[in-house]
């Protein structure tokens, strides 16, 4: 039976909704620490917060595949408080011994002693927000912390024990050349991380850059920073694997690779989203959480928000937004257990998009295999209203 669902590979999203400051570009559920960070309430409510899905989930047998702790700035909680939840997130779950479990830092929010305290933690993959190199770029981009400070993270995350290490940059900042962007990737490229993610700077509703926007690069040369910062990663042994996402072999992240294959996950904390398979039921369900901390850390509530059901009817258009940001081909077959759905429902549009150069097949012995072109992904919002 092709249109059955399976129940996915199980990752889990921890949100830590605070930050020193809020930086102008920024539209992540965050907010700015006003007095200190009820760290041991919120490790209370997340576990509650979990417990409360495992239940309404009936989870208890479900193998966990990745964690990723995010925010906010995860790197102002210590490494007691991380340990904690860790601890009592992994108790609740088998696992392999070596799951991937990545928490976000902020380099203006670190030291040796607790990068090395979230590796003894459980951490053992660390993804630092870089953002930019230059002193001018870190200034307009509200960051608190300076470019010493982020070479230093860098070094702290290599002699601290974890595996793997990302630094984010963003490119096509204000007044930015094609020189800058490249030199802040030829700094990142020497401090030797195994993944950089590199994000275009987006201008998004209800942040200070969207009432007072700057003055961004040209489309010209954003492309240019797009095409030469390719190669410049490539030639460096990263190889491109989603849109924003660059690894060394074998560094990809597990956990957004879940996400992007249509896997399970579950969300836990402020404003922190989920979704589920449940192969009995036959059923997708999303879940959103408390937004505000202030509401999700009031007992007296519920932690969940809102319950809802994917119908099939928008299953193949969510896999396919995900999936078309990747670089790897995906199985028919995987198309089918992941969504219920037989894959003739969207066999026109894939054909349109074959036709157009954006997408290519091939038929295996025991299944068929469809990827993005070169083309595809540099006119991939064509390729994506295609499947709207
Ligand atoms: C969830 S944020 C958290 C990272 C961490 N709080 C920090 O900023 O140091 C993850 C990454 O998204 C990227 N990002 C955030 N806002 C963005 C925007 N408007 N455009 C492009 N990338 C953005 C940044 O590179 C950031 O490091
Ligand atoms: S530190 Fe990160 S999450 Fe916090 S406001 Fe800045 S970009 Fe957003």
């Amino acid at each position: 039976m092709p249109d059955t669902l399976k129940n996915q590979p199980l990752s889990l999203y921890i949100h830590i909704p605070w930050c020193v400051e809020k930086c102008p570009y920024c539209d992540f559920n965050s907010h700015e620490v006003k007095n200190d960070i009820p760290e041991d309430d919120y490790v209370s409510a997340l576990l509650a917060d979990l417990d409360d899905d495992i239940c309404r989930f009936n989870l208890t047998q479900r193998p966990l595949f990745s964690i990723f702790i995010g925010g906010g700035t995860p790197s102002l909680f210590s490494a007691p408080a991380i340990k904690r939840l860790l601890d009592e997130v992994l108790a609740r779950f088998n696992h392999d011994d070596d799951i991937e479990i990545t928490l976000e830092a902020n380099p203006g929010t670190v030291e040796a002693d607790k990068f090395r305290g979230f590796f003894n933690a459980g951490v053992n993959r660390l993804s630092i927000g870089v953002q930019s190199f230059a002193s001018d770029k870190l200034i307009k981009l509200g960051r608190i912390h300076d470019s010493k400070q982020a070479k230093i993270a860098a070094k702290l995350a290599t002699e601290s024990g974890v595996t793997s290490f990302n630094l984010d940059l963003m490119h096509g900042l204000p007044n930015q050349s094609l020189d800058n962007a490249l030199d802040d990737l030829k700094t990142a490229i020497s401090l030797n991380p195994n993944h950089i993610s590199w994000y275009q700077l987006t201008i998004e509703p209800n942040t200070i850059f969207h009432s007072k926007p700057p003055k961004l690069p040209v489309d010209d040369i954003l492309w240019e920073i797009q095409d030469k910062g390719l190669e410049l990663l490539k030639n460096a042994g990263y190889e491109q694997y989603e849109i924003s996402a660059y690894a060394k072999p074998g560094f990809q992240c597990q956990h957004n690779l879940n996400y992007w294959q249509y896997g399970d996950y579950l969300g836990i904390g402020c404003g922190a989203h989920g979704k589920i398979t449940n192969s009995n039921t036959q059923t997708i369900t999303r879940t959103v959480k408390v937004k505000h901390p202030k509401g999700y850390l009031d007992t007296s509530r519920d932690f969940l928000d809102k319950l809802l059901t994917v119908t099939s009817d928008d299953r193949p258009f969510e896999f396919m937004m995900n999936q078309l940001r990747l670089h790897n081909a995906f199985n028919v077959s995987h198309f089918e257990k992941s969504t219920g759905v037989n894959i003739d429902t969207i066999l026109p549009y894939l054909q349109e998009a074959k036709q157009k150069h954006l997408m290519t097949n091939k038929v295996t012995k025991t299944d068929e295999e469809w990827r993005v072109t070169t083309k595809g992904h540099r006119y991939l919002n064509d390729l994506l209203a295609i499947f709207l």
